[in-house]
């Protein structure tokens, strides 16, 4: 992002973001799809070797989805919701890898259904409940075990999903419980795969590089059990910088997390995968709102804007910090608290920070809310929904 001709610009391209505001009814997502090339094909690069499946909980707007397929990635899914956008917008049954602990009957009959590529299964009862289903169906289910190394990677508590004490994976030590369940279920269920996500806002390597020197050993032996064996998901996670631009210290790190990734991985007899979201998506996308008052009081100024915590969560959930910029260069700056409407004092964006001057009726845009944006929006105090906009 940068300022051209004192204009927000956004992405590789530098597109104009003040144009879409010609006819502004309500807060507006705006998307910058070359930007999504690019950053997908550096990770594409980076990995080389590595199926990526996209992450759709992190933006499923259908023409983010229809670009990332045309340019390579497969989808990763946490619901029949997510199944079916992503099979609206092109992927097919065999791009899909479907994640999530709390899978329904209904959800699992119908993604057997379609013939899903990979179900990564979360827990024992999981998997006995597939086994039936398939073995009902009188269908083969391709399932991943996905399994909880107990490590922390040094993330937000609500995004970390790693530790034995997080509802996700399995704990190693259920192995044989799970092995005994695969077997009796030989004819419904097909061990294709591990699957391991950590979680989110990861930005240094640490407890990844433990989680699979831990699980390498595990894989190995499985595979003597199971030759079926044959692919290792080792999920998303990989974090962004939300208070700075600096693309190429995340590339530097994206290279980081590549070189762990395949010292510990390449020499294992199998296929690699991974479900990146927000490093695909956060930065190609912002969210344009318009200044309703400045308000002044005895304590600090706020200024008051149209888009609200229903709309973007994050900086109230995760107390993330993203950079706000007004779309007209200014000169001048003023100490602010940014709000929304919304009836909570958790509706804000950002407290105590430097703007760029601005006004009634001027526009700004919160960066970097391409990934969990939209896809966390809500209509609470019954405000509507915000414009979602390709560039
Ligand atoms: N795979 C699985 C199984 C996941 O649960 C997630 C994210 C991903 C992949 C993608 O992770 P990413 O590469 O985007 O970090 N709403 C939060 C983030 C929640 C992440 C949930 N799971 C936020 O706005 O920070």
């Amino acid at each position: 992002m940068e300022y051209i001709n004192n204009e927000l610009c956004l992405g590789p391209l530098k597109k104009r973001l003040l144009p879409l505001c010609a006819n502004y009814m309500r807060p507006i997502y705006v998307y910058d799809l070359d930007f999504i090339s690019q950053r997908f094909n550096a990770m594409a690069k980076a990995l080389s070797g590595v199926r990526l499946f996209y992450a759709v909980k992190a933006n499923p707007n259908q023409q983010v989805l229809q670009h990332l397929k045309k340019i390579g990635a497969g989808a990763d899914v946490v619901s029949l919701g997510e199944i079916k956008r992503a099979m609206e917008s092109g992927f097919s049954a065999h791009d899909i890898v479907y994640s999530g602990v709390g899978k329904t009957r209904h959800e699992i009959t119908e993604a057997l259904k379609l013939g899903i590529l990979q179900i990564n299964v979360e827990s024992l009862p999981e998997l006995e409940r597939i086994g039936a289903i398939a073995r009902s169906l009188g269908k083969k289910a391709a399932v991943a075990l996905r399994l909880n190394p107990d490590i922390d990677i040094k993330t937000h508590p609500y995004i970390a999903t790693g530790l034995k004490d997080n509802k996700f994976g399995m704990e190693l030590s259920l192995i044989p419980d799970l092995v005994a369940c695969l077997t009796k279920y030989s004819d419904s269920l097909e061990l294709v795969g591990f699957s391991l996500h950590l979680g989110s806002m990861m930005m240094e390597f640490s407890g990844y590089e433990e989680a699979l020197r831990k699980l390498k050993p595990v894989f190995v032996e499985m595979q003597k059990k199971f030759p079926t064996l044959k692919r290792f998901d080792f999920g998303g996670g990989l974090g962004i910088f939300y208070d700075r631009l600096d693309l190429e210290l995340e590339e530097s790190l994206l290279r980081d997390y590549a070189k762990i990734t395949k010292d510990i991985l390449s020499d294992l007899n199998c296929e690699l995968q991974a479900e990146p979201g927000r490093w695909l998506l956060a930065h190609c996308g912002a969210l344009i709102t318009e200044v309703q008052y400045i308000k002044k009081t005895s304590a600090k100024d706020f200024v008051i804007v149209d888009a609200g915590m229903n709309h973007l969560i994050r900086p109230s959930l995760y107390e993330a910090q993203h950079l706000i910029m007004p779309l007209k260069k200014t000169t001048e700056t003023m100490k602010v608290d940014v709000v929304g409407p919304i009836c909570e004092s958790s509706d804000f964006f950002a407290k105590d920070i430097t703007l760029g001057q601005v006004q009634e009726g001027d526009f700004v845009a919160i960066m970097d809310s391409g990934a969990y944006g939209y896809s966390m929006a809500s209509q609470y105090n019954m405000q509507e929904l915000p414009l979602e906009i390709c560039i």
